[in-house]
Formats: C-alpha cells, sequence, structure tokens
C-alpha cells in the first residue's frame, strides 16, 4: 500500500514537472491555497482581476511575479523595494516558499482577454508606438522587450497583452514619477520622453492586445 502511494506521489510529481517546465519550482495547488483566502478579492479567483487598477495576475511568467512579491516586502527597517499600501500587508506574512507558490499558480492560469477600446484612433496610436517606438522623440519599441504578442519574455521582461489600462497607465505614470523604481530605470528610460497622450495610448492598445 505504501509502495503505491509513493509511486502514485512520484508520478503526480512528475505530470506536474511536464507541465509546468517553464514555471519556478513553486507548488501552484499550494499557491492557490492561500491565493482563495487572502489574493482573490482584489485579484480575482483565477488571477483575472474585475476593478480596472487592481492588476490581472494570471499568465504572467512565474520569475516575475516571485520578484514583484519579494520587493512588495519590507525589511527590518520597514523599507521595501516596491512600495505599495494595498499589498505591503498582504506580503508581510508570506515566506518565500509561499511566494514561489503563489507564483506558480497565478503562471499556470490563463490570461483572459481585455477589452478592447472603442477609441481608433487612441489604439492606433498605441499600437505604432508599440511595435516601432517613436523615432522623432527616441522612444523605443514596447515589443522589443515585452514581445510582438505582448507575452514577455521570461524571466526579465513581464507579459502585459490584456492588462487593464487603468492599472498599466498607473505604473507608467510611477515608473516615469520614480515613484516605482524596481526596474533598475530600465522603465524610466523608456518614459522619459513620452507624452501623456503616448502613455494613455499604449496603456489602451496593450488591454486589447491578446
Ligand atoms: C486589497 C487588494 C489587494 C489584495 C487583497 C492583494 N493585492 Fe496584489 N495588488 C493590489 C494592487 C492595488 C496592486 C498594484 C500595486 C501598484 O500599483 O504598484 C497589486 C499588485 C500585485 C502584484 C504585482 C503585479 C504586477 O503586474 O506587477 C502581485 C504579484 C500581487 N499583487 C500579488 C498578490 C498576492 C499574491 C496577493 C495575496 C497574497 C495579493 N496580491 C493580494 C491589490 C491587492
Ligand atoms: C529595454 C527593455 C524594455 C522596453 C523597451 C520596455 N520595457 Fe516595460 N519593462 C521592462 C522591464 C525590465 C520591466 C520589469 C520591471 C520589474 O522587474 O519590476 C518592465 C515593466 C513594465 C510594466 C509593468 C508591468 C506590471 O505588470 O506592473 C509595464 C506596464 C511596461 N513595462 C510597459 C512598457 C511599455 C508600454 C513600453 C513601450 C513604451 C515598454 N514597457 C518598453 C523593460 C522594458
Amino acid at each position: 500500500m505504501k509502495m503505491i502511494k509513493t509511486s502514485l506521489a512520484m508520478v503526480t510529481v512528475f505530470a506536474m514537472g511536464l507541465s509546468t517546465s517553464a514555471l519556478a519550482t513553486g507548488d501552484a495547488e499550494k499557491g492557490q491555497e492561500i491565493a482563495a483566502g487572502v489574493c482573490a478579492g482584489c485579484h480575482g479567483v483565477d488571477g483575472n482581476s474585475i476593478i480596472p487598477s487592481f492588476p490581472s495576475l494570471a499568465g504572467q511568467h512565474s520569475e516575475y511575479l516571485l520578484k514583484q512579491l519579494m520587493e512588495f516586502k519590507a525589511d527590518e527597517n520597514g523599507t521595501a523595494v516596491r512600495n505599495n499600501a494595498a499589498m505591503t500587508p498582504m506580503v508581510a506574512e508570506l515566506s518565500k516558499a509561499d511566494m514561489e507558490n503563489l507564483a506558480a499558480f497565478y503562471a499556470s492560469q490563463e490570461r483572459a482577454p481585455g477589452k478592447v477600446s472603442d477609441n481608433n484612433d487612441l489604439v492606433a496610436m498605441g499600437k505604432i508606438l508599440y511595435h516601432g517606438g517613436n523615432i522623432e522623440n527616441g522612444v523605443p519599441a514596447c515589443a522589443s522587450c515585452h514581445g510582438p504578442t505582448g507575452a514577455g519574455i521570461p524571466p526579465r521582461y513581464p507579459a502585459v497583452a490584456g492588462q487593464h489600462a487603468d492599472y498599466t497607465l498607473a505604473q507608467l505614470d510611477s515608473f516615469n514619477t520614480g515613484e516605482r523604481t524596481n526596474d533598475s530605470k530600465v522603465m524610466q528610460q523608456v518614459l522619459i520622453r513620452m507624452s501623456g497622450a503616448e502613455k494613455r495610448a499604449v496603456s489602451a492598445y496593450i488591454q486589447g492586445m491578446r
């Protein structure tokens, strides 16, 4: 009996290893338990948030998710690398293993397609910028780091496709003002020359990407 149980467990681990080979070492099932109890209210049961100011996490790379969770966590002096009043208390009690499990869970979920904006001019401007940048003011193409479909390039570059425009715009603004600084100044350099209209346009385009 004991033998059978052990081999079943091994098969399960092996099967999970296959389906999640691209992910970090976390246990998605354990992550789901924490997510259902603590995170679902804001980020949705499956990581697709329905509130535009709360980011969707479904389908995001586990490496990026883990990095964010670790950086939201304050050290003994109360200093965090990424500061947010909603997220700081959420990660305070999480261990590194909890964070790995949560990252594995959200990475295993599918991102629901975002709503395509009906402001065609705005979306068209965003599309040009996303794929080609702006030669005149030197804004680089977002696609070169976040990928042509917005799927991101793990481990460093997050997926952006389908994300709420409100959340995306808020992040662009906070990189721009230097409030969010966990990007090694990469995004800050991107945004230095970008106009407000360009930020709104690219955020609207990203929401409709799939
Ligand atoms: C009260 C609402 C709330 C709850 C509950 C909450 N979050 Fe968040 N979360 C937010 C907000 C708001 C942001 C955006 C922070 C910002 O603007 O920098 C965020 C951002 C994040 C991000 C960064 C996403 C990105 O694309 O960079 C991750 C990862 C995350 N949350 C994970 C979690 C996990 C895991 C839990 C449960 C342990 C959780 N959150 C619980 C509100 C919440
Ligand atoms: C040279 C590479 C590079 C380019 C070009 C670039 N990005 Fe980024 N971007 C990054 C990196 C790296 C991060 C992750 C920072 C971190 O680890 O927290 C990021 C993060 C982001 C985020 C935050 C995602 C989240 O879930 O919170 C958004 C939104 C974003 N980029 C949008 C854009 C847009 C729009 C453009 C084009 C105007 C762009 N990026 C161009 C490298 C790049």
